[in-house]
């Protein structure tokens, strides 16, 4: 069975909750990559903005899900929400083929949840 954790990370710490699961699941781990990088404030706020009226962005490559039987999602809450890449990447594909999520928060030290 093909399990894989697809992750969006800005600041690297939903990436590393993604390595450390794949590495206990056995799941190859996929970065989705924008585009256009966010820097600083400007993209603090802009990503937190976007993301509360629910904007996607553009993915350097469409994640590849073809022949996973369970994909995991890993991405960090947004304002209160998806961050625009995941919203992309739900956009490019059958949301049926999405069987498991894991989020990481604000606030919670080095919790994976
Ligand atoms: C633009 C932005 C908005 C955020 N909004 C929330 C939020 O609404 N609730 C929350 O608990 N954490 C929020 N956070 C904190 C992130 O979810 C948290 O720091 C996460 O671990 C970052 O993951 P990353 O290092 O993989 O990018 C926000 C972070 C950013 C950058």
């Amino acid at each position: 069975m093909k399990q894989k954790n697809l992750v969006y990370s800005w600041t690297g710490n939903t990436a590393a909750c993604a390595v450390a699961l794949g590495e206990q699941l056995k799941a190859e781990v996929e970065l989705i990559l924008e585009q256009k990088e966010r820097e600083g404030s400007s993209g603090f706020a802009t990503g937190g903005f976007s993301a509360s009226i629910g904007l996607s962005s553009k993915l350097k490559e469409k994640p590849q899900t073809e022949g996973v039987d369970v994909l995991l999602i890993g991405m960090p809450v947004w304002a209160g929400t998806t961050p625009p890449a995941i919203n992309a990447f739900f956009l490019s594909t059958d949301s049926a083929d999405c069987r498991r999520f894991f989020v990481r928060v604000g606030g919670v030290g080095g919790l994976c949840l």
